[in-house]
């Protein structure tokens, strides 16, 4: 039985265009777009019509940086897949890619089967993976091959974390020949860990355990040295590289250099950076520890340089890097010593909308908008045009934003599972009111009516975006 479902009204917008355009959906996928008002649109019937008058028609967005369920520093990431991919879908975002993750001494096979079994029937939306390497060796370097043709065709290496994800040169080198050579995009944590682990040992010792500490041993300069190095590694192995989670200015300047050489170097970056600072982390009492995430946020004026990354294509996408502990009980497993405190922030509930804010205050605009957070992405991770834009053949992910209503931001009204938000109390303009996931409503004026087991894996081909 064949459902069709029309939008009426609206503005849509894409990462190329605005058009006042009536939608078609049709079992599921962008049957087709005509003017609003042409005869075209207006001979249109459908079993459903969504009235958009006065407001945006924008593609769902896509997430690439999650990490739900995650086991990390002794704890694991609150959100499930289920209550994260709901939280994803109130906030407009109907495509997240998470990362599986290879144990030490493990396969990446092992990995993979134990993340698809986490996620299978719980979503809400759809979801992909990257791959998390812990140990690259010459079994781990085959399966890679063996992944991208799965549809696994990105990969995540550290340069921090030592003696839990860390990799040294030597790694990540082969890593990176073997992307070369394959098709898969290495994603890289750039902080210099061995480093870091210095500075972290040295600041306890002088008694230094608050949680802004965090912040401190984590040096703008080590970000800024891995990023550079990550860089040259990859120009060696001629792979493309993206770096996950920029936050410093002299990282940025990094990536802005490649990039002027004609490099397919690429950098994410994520709301936290942009709307958060080292004052967040340095709040009294143990309130900071709510803050505490790798890379860690920095001095304010660090925020121009990334929104300028942002317009001048330096920096290419903001992603969540979605991993939630919960204040009580996770937070608190590093009082006295802040190396102890789990990190990762909530957001992927808010990160459409905190964009949308920067398209009120004039930072960016409302193309590049749904650019970063939707069709750069989709490319980027080989979901395109399936994903990220409103097209023919597309999947119906499609989004009835409101742009004028204001909102407050507060963990007593989001749907993230974690008992605190990163921006409590900060007013936004704009909300999500409708979404649709392949044609399905998943929220319908506000109201979550879509259900775990909707969202289906999404194999992803290789990058799209490359030079
Ligand atoms: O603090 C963070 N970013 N936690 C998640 C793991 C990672 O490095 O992305
Ligand atoms: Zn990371
Ligand atoms: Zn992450
Ligand atoms: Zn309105």
């Amino acid at each position: 039985m064949s459902t069709r479902t029309l939008i009426r009204g609206g503005l849509v917008v894409t990462a190329a265009d605005e058009l006042h355009a009536d939608v078609l959906i049709e079992d599921g996928r962008i049957a087709a777009l005509a003017a609003h008002g042409s005869d075209a649109a207006a001979r249109w019937t459908a079993d459903r019509t969504i009235d958009a008058t006065d407001r945006y028609v924008i593609p769902g967005g896509v997430d690439a940086h999650t990490h739900m369920e995650l086991p990390f520093g002794g704890t694991s990431a609150s959100d499930t897949f289920e209550t994260g991919t709901r939280a994803a879908a109130w906030g407009g975002t109907t495509t997240i890619v998470d990362f599986a993750v290879q144990s030490v001494g493990r396969s990446l096979r092992e990995g993979l089967d134990t993340w698809y079994a986490k996620a299978d029937g719980k979503c809400a939306v759809d979801y992909g993976f990257h791959m998390i390497l812990s140990d690259v060796n010459e079994h781990t370097l085959g399966e890679m091959d063996k992944l991208v043709e799965e549809g696994i065709s990105s990969f995540k290496l550290f340069m921090a974390y030592p003696g839990v994800f860390y990799s040294d040169d030597g790694r990540i080198l082969r890593a990176m020949q073997r992307s070369a050579h394959n098709g898969g995009l290495i994603m890289m944590h750039a902080e210099n860990g061995i480093a870091i682990d210095v500075l972290v040992e040295q600041a306890l010792a002088r008694g230094e355990t608050d949680p802004r500490y965090h912040g401190e041993v984590r040096k703008v300069l080590l970000e800024a040295e891995a990023t550079h190095r990550a860089i040259q590694l990859a120009r060696v192995a001629g792979a493309p590289l993206y770096v996950v989670h920029v936050s410093a200015e002299e990282a940025v300047r990094e990536l802005a250099a490649a990039r002027d050489m004609g490099l397919n170097v690429f950098g994410e970056t994520c709301p936290q950076y942009l709307f958060l600072s080292t004052d967040n982390l340095a709040e009294p009492g143990f309130e900071g520890a709510k803050y505490v995430c790798s890379t860690p946020l920095r001095p304010r004026e660090h925020q121009e340089a990334l929104w300028r990354g942002l317009r001048t294509n330096d920096l290419q996408v903001v992603s969540t890097d979605h991993c939630p502990f919960c204040f009580k009980g996770q937070k608190e497993l590093g009082r006295g010593d802040f190396s102890k405190i789990p990190n990762g922030l909530p957001g992927v509930e808010n990160r459409m909308d905190l964009l949308h804010q920067a398209v009120v205050e004039g930072r960016i605009s409302r193309r590049r908008w749904i650019e970063i957070a939707c069709a750069t992405p989709a490319r980027m991770f080989g979901l395109y045009p399936q994903k990220g834009t409103i097209a023919p053949g597309a999947d119906a992910d499609v989004v009835i934003y409101d742009p004028h209503v204001r909102q407050t931001l507060s963990a007593a009204t989001h749907h993230m599972n974690v008992d605190y938000s990163a921006y409590e109390g900060k007013t936004v303009t704009g909300q999500v009111e409708t979404v649709l996931s392949r044609g399905e409503p998943v929220i319908e004026q506000r109201t979550f009516t879509g259900r775990a087991g909707h969202g289906v894996f999404t194999p992803r081909s290789t990058c799209q975006y490359l030079n």
